[in-house]
């Protein structure tokens, strides 16, 4: 059956808004992007280029929730990402919320809140759940493989750290919180999907090793900055002569937290933000084996099991090769894009959850309050039951 195209906005329709508009943009099979809304006119200009002269654009996104939308996709920085979420939904339009949800618990529960009032449909984009290597391993836990999950241990190697991270918004904390939320969103949800379960308690280590103390800083600013476009040093190691950096640097290049779910399965998280290579590792441990990734869905990724007792053998008893996914994020971006739209369509379950999104932020939260204060356990709080119960 043939639908008419779902007319889509964009708010914050350049950097990962360009990416998300192109997948939606679909004329003539599903879905159309109608208008958009940015704090940049150029950013505007170019999206009239590509998606049409008869784009509706505007600074103002109050104008854009005035338009005759189905579906609205949210990709501007973190600490945007509460107002428009909330006025996205209080509109009553279906929700693209890209991760992390919000930059704070209050402000996650906020966007639940909303989207349980007007009972619009709220979708977050954990696009690392499309991920092949990731569903992969996902499926394997879920056939019982390795038996019951009992730990989760992820290695998480940011090699282009000081390319992203350090030289725009990113690097304060007033915009981020910090990098264990604004980076590690992904991973904690995804540690939460593997093991079955929502972190509870959390403790970790961390600071500011090497970014803090580096020249080459832009001049002050009042408000965010924004690397431009094309503005990567993908040939810059080491990090140490990064230049063009954040006036001001405020969030850690390197920390570690450990989590105990509440199912009672333990995991740890780190990340470095200077690592010459990019990529993370997870290895998951159970009652009768783990697995582990190496690569993220580049040619030659693989996961290995282990279930037989051995010294050390770098190979394990079985190897999964994985397949490369065909576009962004090792095929993940079409594929969460896809199911968002059917979503929107059609409503029904995701592989994506607004809960999940908003406990990876309640973990990242409470892991970087525990970081700032030394290493203190911190409880994680979980949802009110009547959220709980809206989003089950
Ligand atoms: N899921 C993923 O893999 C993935 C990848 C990259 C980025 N992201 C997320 O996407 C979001 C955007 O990241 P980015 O790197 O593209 O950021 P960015 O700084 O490039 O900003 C994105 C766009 O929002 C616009 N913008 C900024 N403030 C605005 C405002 N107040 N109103 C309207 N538009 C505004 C900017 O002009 C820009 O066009 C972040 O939340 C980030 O976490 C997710």
């Amino acid at each position: 059956m043939k639908f008419p195209d779902l007319q889509i906005g964009i708010i914050g329709s350049g950097g990962r808004g360009t990416l998300l508009g192109q997948l939606a943009h679909r004329p003539g099979r599903g879905s159309r992007v109608v208008a958009c809304s940015d704090v940049h006119p150029a950013t505007l200009e170019r999206n009239r280029a590509e998606y049409g002269a008869g784009l509706f654009t505007t600074t103002d996104y109050h104008e854009l929730l005035r338009r005759d939308l189905d579906a609205v996709i949210v990709a501007t920085p973190d600490f945007m990402h509460e107002e428009h979420a909330v006025a996205v939904l209080a509109a009553g339009r279906t929700l693209f919320l890209e991760k992390p949800m919000a930059l704070t618990i209050a402000g996650c529960d906020r966007i639940l809140r909303a989207a349980a009032r007007t009972r619009a449909r709220l979708y977050v984009g954990h696009n690392m759940r499309h991920m092949p290597f990731v569903r992969k391993m996902k499926q394997l836990i879920d056939a019982g493989t390795i038996g019951e999950v009992k730990a989760c241990w992820v290695r998480h190697f940011v090699g282009h750290g000081g390319d992203f991270y350090f030289r725009d918004w990113h690097a304060e904390r007033r915009y981020t919180t910090s990098l264990l939320l604004q980076k590690a969103a992904h991973d904690l949800d995804i540690i939460h999907w593997f093991c079955g379960g929502y972190s509870r308690q959390v403790s970790a280590l961390g600071g500011l090793t090497l970014y803090g103390d580096l020249p080459g800083r832009m001049p002050a600013r009042r408000g965010p900055r924004r690397l431009a476009a094309g503005a990567m040093q993908l040939d810059l190691f080491p990090p140490t002569r990064a230049r063009g950096l954040n006036h001001r640097i405020d969030v850690e290049d390197l920390s570690s937290v450990q989590m105990r779910l509440g199912n009672g399965v333990y995991a740890t998280y780190a990340q470095c933000m200077y690592t010459p290579d990019y990529w993370r590792n997870y290895t998951v441990i159970g009652t009768e084996g783990r697995l582990e990734n190496f690569g993220n869905g580049e040619p030659g990724t693989l996961v290995r099991l282990w279930n037989r007792r051995s010294g050390y053998d770098p190979r394990g008893q079985k190897t999964y090769r994985i397949p490369v996914g065909r576009g962004t994020h090792g095929g993940a971006d079409p594929k969460i894009m896809d199911e968002f739209l059917r979503f929107a369509r059609h409503g029904g379950h995701t592989d994506v959850s607004p809960l999940a999104a908003r406990e990876s932020v309640a973990t990242g939260c409470q892991a970087t309050a525990s970081l700032r204060a030394g290493g203190v356990p911190l409880p994680v709080p979980p949802p009110s039951a009547a959220l709980r119960r809206y989003f089950a």
